[in-house]
């Protein structure tokens, strides 16, 4: 398989972790670049349900080698739990997953002052974040006061600690929130940097010897393209560029190394937390593709609001990250509906238009513009080729695609990894 980058095109939950997954058997080396323990990956193998916030979702393959890049704020603790879930299922990280000595950590302090930010916010301020201390991490890490896995692995780290525990009691107090005990903090630290050790390393030349020996790297995104820092809906987006962009940045490997990018996008649009969402259904639409579609956050439990499929954001997503092939998931969620809208263009303030606003306050007067097809009233979730699609189930998914530029590489009908359709890819 090419050297392949692969990103959510919406607000995120496309179906990354399944996707990643089923891609895994084609690869050698799969590298998560952006984001931390805000991401839930969940993938289905062999009818066990993994949900993976930090740990690459090739891991489920046996062999496969894979990396935690510099582009991830990672939370020692979280991921402590994470390998430790992992073995108990049956999966051993050890020598298989790497982390790199540039990588930097999410402390519960970065927790704490997500949580105190977002309380201290007015209504119509709030972002609705995860609460995983994602904001504050990436912060540190433009200000130059982060710290880095390699850090773990020196003698100063404990005091290195310390000293970022105080400076944030410092900025904890000005938002009314409690101190953290530097003390405790420290001892807490000094145990996962233990257990972590191991797994830490100068991952640039493990990349790029994988790359010069012709194996095949397989780029991991968390979140999607409109909550990009630079490109999504901002302020109500996450701290990093999971756009394709971001992937070079997030890993080291060069991006004339890239082949090829593969966008993974709904079969209609979600997103959680706060922020515009043109497409948004408040009725019986809405709730049936929470309800069928299982719309509640992967991590966090918390109902992810559901609407009809935007072709603006589509478009968008296409031409920031280069899309070659998109796969298409969660059709089968679909099945039921008697009627079906997509959105093909915005109204903003009387006017039509096709290109994605760059301002949100713009986007959230934006009204969408809709086409109607008729629903296909057939179960999807048994197909296994295109050709056995009811034919207008077929028609929306060839719609959708020449809505969005690019072609389509996968459909996917449900959560497990048998449930897939290779079509061009
Ligand atoms: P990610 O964050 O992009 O990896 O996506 P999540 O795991 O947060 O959310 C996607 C959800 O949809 C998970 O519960 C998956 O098991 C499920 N899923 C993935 N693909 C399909 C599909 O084609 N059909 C159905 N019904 N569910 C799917
Ligand atoms: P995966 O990888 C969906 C959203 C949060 C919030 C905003 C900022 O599973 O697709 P943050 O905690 O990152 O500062 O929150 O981004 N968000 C996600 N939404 N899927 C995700 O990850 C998300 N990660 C962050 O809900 O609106
Ligand atoms: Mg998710």
């Amino acid at each position: 398989m090419p050297n392949t980058i692969l990103i959510g095109s919406q607000w995120g939950d496309e179906g990354k972790g399944k996707i990643i997954d089923v891609l895994t058997a084609q690869a050698d080396m799969i590298v998560r670049y952006q984001g931390g323990s805000n991401a839930g990956h969940t993938v289905i193998a062999e009818g066990e349900k993994r949900v993976l916030r930090l740990v690459p979702s090739g891991i489920l393959h046996e062999g496969k080698v894979c990396v935690i890049g510099n582009g991830v704020v990672m939370n020692p603790l979280d991921l402590i739990d994470e390998i430790e879930m992992l073995r108990s299922t049956g999966i051993e990280c050890k020598g298989r997953l790497y982390i790199s000595t540039r990588t930097q950590m999410v402390m519960l302090y970065h927790r704490a002052l997500d949580k105190a930010d977002e309380a201290a916010r007015p209504v119509g301020k709030k972002i609705g974040t995860t609460g995983r201390g994602i904001g504050p991490a990436y912060a540190a890490k433009v200000s130059r006061t982060g710290l880095r896995c390699g850090d773990m692995l020196i003698p100063e780290f404990p005091e290195l600690v310390r000293e970022q525990v105080l400076e944030t009691n410092a900025k904890l107090a000005q938002l009314n929130a409690e101190p953290l005990d530097a003390d405790e903090m420290v001892k807490t630290y000094i145990e996962a940097a233990e257990k972590l050790r191991p797994y830490i390393i100068d991952t640039i030349p493990l990349i790029h010897k994988a790359d010069r020996a012709g194996q095949s790297i397989l780029l991991e995104g968390a979140q999607g393209t409109m909550l990009d820092i630079d490109f999504g809906t901002y302020p109500f987006v996450t701290s990093s560029n999971p756009t394709s962009g971001g992937a070079c940045i997030g890993s080291g490997l060069s991006p004339r190394r890239i082949d090829r990018v593969i966008g993974v996008i709904k079969a209609y649009t979600t997103r959680v937390g706060e922020g515009p969402f043109p497409t948004e259904d408040f009725g019986e639409v809405g709730k049936t593709l929470a309800e069928r579609g299982h719309e509640f956050g992967a991590v966090t439990g918390r109902p992810r609001r559901c609407g009809w499929f935007d072709a603006v954001v589509a478009r968008y997503a296409q031409m920031v990250n280069g899309v070659d092939f998109w796969t298409m998931t969660k059709l089968d969620v679909m099945d039921t509906l008697p009627e079906i809208k997509i959105c093909v263009a915005y109204e903003l303030d009387g006017k039509r238009i096709e290109d994605m606003p760059a301002s949100a306050a713009e986007l959230a007067r934006c009204k969408p513009i809709y086409e109607t097809m008729p629903g296909w009233l057939e179960e999807t979730s048994n197909v296994t080729s295109m050709d056995q699609l009811p034919l207008k189930a077929k028609a929306y998914v060839e719609r959708l695609v020449e809505l969005s530029g690019g072609r389509l590489g996968i459909l996917s009908v449900g959560p497990a990894r048998e449930s897939t359709i290779r079509v061009g890819i």
